[in-house]
């Protein structure tokens, strides 16, 4: 999607849709209120009859205003003035983004970036809108054909432009929009696309493609061989059961000197998870599909990383596998030895996804991370904890916690902190290894993430669980691409 700046008189400017915000019960502002002038005050009377619905996310759509260039308007509810907040703004950009995915316009016309929320910025406003808007407008099509009367999608969205002043910083925060729209889409389209394709090798095909579009990107992929040689055995249990062989992806960018410490991403890439041996209940288990979410979106997160330059160091690593069920498969009551050294008894082969990541965590301790995250549909019990508006973070790092909520705030893709106090760490015991794979029900979410402590020791660690967030099950399935908003705010603010 193109993004564009316009500054012409509303009311003057020839589009497909111009798109207003309008609140419950207040005098026109901006736009609405040149839009109303320019056509004698009709606005105001389809509000007073009723006609518009003001509340908030409710939308209207009207045709052929007179005095008004533009061929439709649409008028998105922003509620109460007293109740608006940056979430509310950022749905209703959402809201006007998905309006114009199921209608027929090819180019539209936004103003309502111009609505003033909390303490954000025009800079923010105007990023954020083009974001949310690029987003609700994704449609998926790869296996897919369109229906016949389906109308052409939307290509360019345009900003009202508040004249010359701030012009450059408008025009920056349209590219910053872009760079984090781009991620957004990577890690949807991988995490809709089918378990058949998206693959442990689809995933390392990828990661090349993004590699050869960036000079300062370079990529590296172990496979089976690889990782015995380096003595993975956690990672390698989980994908021996599979005819599509584990991958371990390594996306380096370099943005810095090279003696800048750089930030790792990790993210879980099961392609897809049959809990294997412990095999899962037969009804939804095709969401399982979705269980490379994290992995989606630290190789969005990179690739916006990569798209707008940021001088930071990079290095995301994807633990890709398929968990099935075979003569070969791993099996509870299985002793691993993981790459730290450390055993693990397997009690469930269901608990995959802390396995893939603990050698993948030893791994990426060779870069001397700046700061480690990794990001994983983990747990069940973080969807019942947390639900899916919020993503759980877990790190004994009170500033790098922080620094990640923060961030989540800004992108209005928000996380909720969860305690990792030792306490928890006796769920963990096994008699026959160091550690079992469960903690039991109690605090599943919460002993997973201490699962995983035991292999992040000495280092600047968090880890994100996005089991709720980064896929929708309700109305509109499919991924939702996050916590791609989060991660690249929070290297966007490690940049800046
Ligand atoms: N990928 C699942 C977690 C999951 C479940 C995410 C449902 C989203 C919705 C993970 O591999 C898993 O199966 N976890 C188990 C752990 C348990 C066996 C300790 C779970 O949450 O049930
Ligand atoms: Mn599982
Ligand atoms: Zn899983």
């Amino acid at each position: 999607m193109e993004f564009a700046l316009d500054n012409k008189i509303t009311a003057q400017i020839d589009t497909d849709c111009l798109v207003i915000g309008i609140f419950s019960d207040s005098p026109l502002q901006g736009s609405a209120a040149a839009v109303n002038q320019a056509c004698d005050g009709a606005l105001h009377d389809l509000i007073t009859s009723g006609d518009i619905d003001t509340n908030w996310k409710q939308t209207t759509l009207l045709h052929g205003l007179v005095g008004v260039a533009a061929k439709r308007i649409l008028v998105i509810g922003c509620g109460e003035p007293e109740k608006f907040n940056p979430v509310r703004f950022d749905t209703v950009c959402a809201k006007a983004g998905a309006f114009l995915r199921d209608h027929a316009s090819n180019k539209a016309h936004i103003c309502l970036h111009e609505i003033e929320t909390g303490d954000k910025n025009a800079y923010w406003r105007l990023r954020q809108a083009a974001v949310a808007l690029d987003r609700a407008n994704y449609k998926y099509t790869a296996t897919k054909a369109p229906r016949a009367h389906d109308h052409e999608p939307l290509t360019g969205l345009t900003f009202a432009s508040p004249g010359l002043n701030g012009g450059d910083e408008m025009q920056a925060a349209l590219i910053e929009a872009k760079g984090i729209a781009k991620g957004y889409l990577r890690s949807r389209e991988l995490g809709n696309l089918p378990p058949n394709i998206c693959t442990p090798a689809y995933l390392a095909k990828t990661a090349c493609e993004i590699a050869a579009t960036y000079e300062n990107v370079s990529v590296e992929i172990l496979k089976r061989k690889d990782m015995a040689k380096l003595k993975m055995s956690a990672l390698l249990a989980v994908g021996q059961g599979s005819a599509n062989g584990p991958r371990l992806i390594i996306l380096t960018y370099q943005g810095n000197d090279d003696d800048s410490r750089p930030i790792v991403l990790v993210g879980k890439g099961i392609t897809f998870d049959t809990g294997g041996i412990s095999l899962k209940p037969g009804l939804n288990m095709e969401q399982m599909k979705f269980d490379m979410g994290g992995a989606a979106s630290v190789l969005g997160a990179f690739e916006a990383c990569a798209d707008l330059q940021l001088p930071i160091n990079l290095v995301t690593i994807v633990a890709a596998a398929e968990n099935m069920p075979d003569g070969k498969a791993y099996r509870p009551g299985d002793v691993l030895t993981s790459m730290s050294g450390q055993t693990i008894e397997v009690l469930n082969t269901d608990a995959e996804g802390r396995l893939v990541l603990c050698d993948a965590l030893t791994y990426s301790q060779r870069f001397n991370p700046a700061a480690l995250i990794d990001v994983a549909t983990l747990t069940g019990a973080c969807v019942v904890a947390l639900g899916h508006h919020a993503s759980a973070i877990m790190s004994k790092h009170d500033d790098l916690a922080a620094e990640l909520l923060e961030a989540g705030q800004q992108a209005i893709d928000r996380g909720w902190r969860l305690p990792l106090w030792e306490d928890y760490q006796s769920q963990l015991k096994s008699p026959f290894a160091d550690m079992k794979n469960v903690g039991g029900m109690p605090a599943g979410s919460i002993t997973a993430g201490c699962f995983l402590s035991r292999f992040t020791k000495d280092q600047r660690w968090a880890h994100i669980d996005c089991a709720g967030t980064t896929w929708e099950w309700s109305g509109k399935k499919g991924s939702t691409g996050r916590p791609v908003g989060l991660l690249t705010q929070y290297l966007i603010n490690q940049a800046g």
